[in-house]
């Protein structure tokens, strides 16, 4: 019998169009998701789902008691920045705690590999933009740590057991599926293209800026935003990988193109013709001043080829998915 992949988080934005992307490539998804903030709707019906915690040991046991798993895909987390400077230790449990009990059910029942979502919060404050894997890891928020620390995990398993895996670290994904399959349905979404998208359709009044007085040209943030079917077929090149026998790998995924969010807002008035308002507000806990992915090492080693690097392509699929929430 062929193997499943298990993917953490299936229910969940970036973990539901992973799932369509392996159906799409013949894979078997296998879903395990607690719906804390994901939705059983979302999943196929014909995938296998499992309602419940990846820190249940016993729960997860189970189910790969019962169905032989040949690679993990761990989305499950918790992913709001500010969040985590106010409720460090919920991200340090549901993030850390729960990916080392997952990675020891995995250790147990011989899953050889792991494709772990990782973040571009582990860098920090970059010295450089873009700014690549080698640089150093200096995270400035309980949420940049928490995912630093299963990296160190993964690289501590992957020397003391037949074991291998590809750490993403993910820029800021964004969009829907081009088909309209699947996007950002979370309730309570914090991402800037969400709430702008929002703010365009007028299911919110307008939109803050945290801030325009950070050492960029106009004083906004800068962010590398990448669509999230691009970051599912990473994925799907990264399991490639691991496959053929290559050494475990820590890959930046993004663009490397920055835009501020100011720039962002102006995409979003241009695309869905609306001029909402904008107020400036102070700066938010926890972000640095920009994030911008060096992409080659995934580029070269992972054979990944964006298709969709464009901030207008990822404006409209998010805006058309919003439309279809109604
Ligand atoms: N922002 C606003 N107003 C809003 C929402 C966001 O000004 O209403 C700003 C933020 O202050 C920030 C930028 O838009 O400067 C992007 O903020 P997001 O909340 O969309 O995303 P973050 O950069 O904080 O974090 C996201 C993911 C993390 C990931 C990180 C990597 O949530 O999981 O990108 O860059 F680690």
């Amino acid at each position: 019998t062929r193997r499943h992949i298990l993917v953490t988080g299936g229910a969940g934005y970036i973990g539901s169009h992973m799932t369509l992307a392996l159906l799409g490539a013949g894979e078997r998804p296998l879903v395990i998701d607690n719906l804390s903030t994901g939705s059983r709707a979302i999943v196929p019906t014909d995938v296998p789902f499992f309602e419940g915690n990846v820190g249940d040991a016993d729960f997860v046991g189970r189910i790969m008691d019962e169905h032989p798993i040949e690679a993990i895909i761990h989305f499950a987390a918790s992913i709001v920045v500010p969040e985590s400077v106010t409720q460090p230790l919920a991200y340090y449990g549901n993030n850390t705690a729960n990916a080392r009990t997952l990675l020891e059910c995995a250790v147990n029942h011989g899953v050889p590999h792991v494709v772990f979502s990782s973040t571009a919060a582990v860098y920090g404050e970059p010295d450089r933009t873009p700014v690549e894997e080698d640089d150093p890891t200096r995270p400035i928020n309980p949420y940049g740590r928490s995912k630093l620390m299963v990296e160190w995990m993964l690289a501590d398993i992957a020397q003391a057991y037949p074991f291998s895996y590809a750490a993403l670290r993910y820029f800021n994904v964004a969009g829907a599926d081009p088909q309209g399959r699947a996007g950002q349905s979370t309730p309570n979404a914090t991402h800037l293209i969400k709430i702008a998208v929002q703010a365009a359709l007028g299911k919110r009044s307008g939109l803050d800026v945290y801030g325009t007085d950070y050492s960029t040209p106009d004083g906004s943030c800068i962010r590398d935003y990448v669509h999230v079917s691009d970051l599912a077929q990473a994925h799907l090149d990264a399991l490639d990988y691991l496959r053929a026998g290559k050494p475990s790998i820590t890959c930046n995924i993004g663009y490397a193109n920055g835009y501020s969010v100011l720039d962002v807002i102006n995409v979003v008035k241009r695309v869905s013709g609306v001029d909402f308002e904008v107020r400036i507000k102070g700066r938010r806990a926890g972000d640095p001043a920009a994030l911008i992915a060096a992409n080659q090492r995934a580029r070269t080693a992972l054979s990944w080829t964006p298709r969709y690097d464009d901030l207008e392509q990822i404006v409209r699929d998010a805006l058309a998915w919003e439309r279809r929430l109604g």
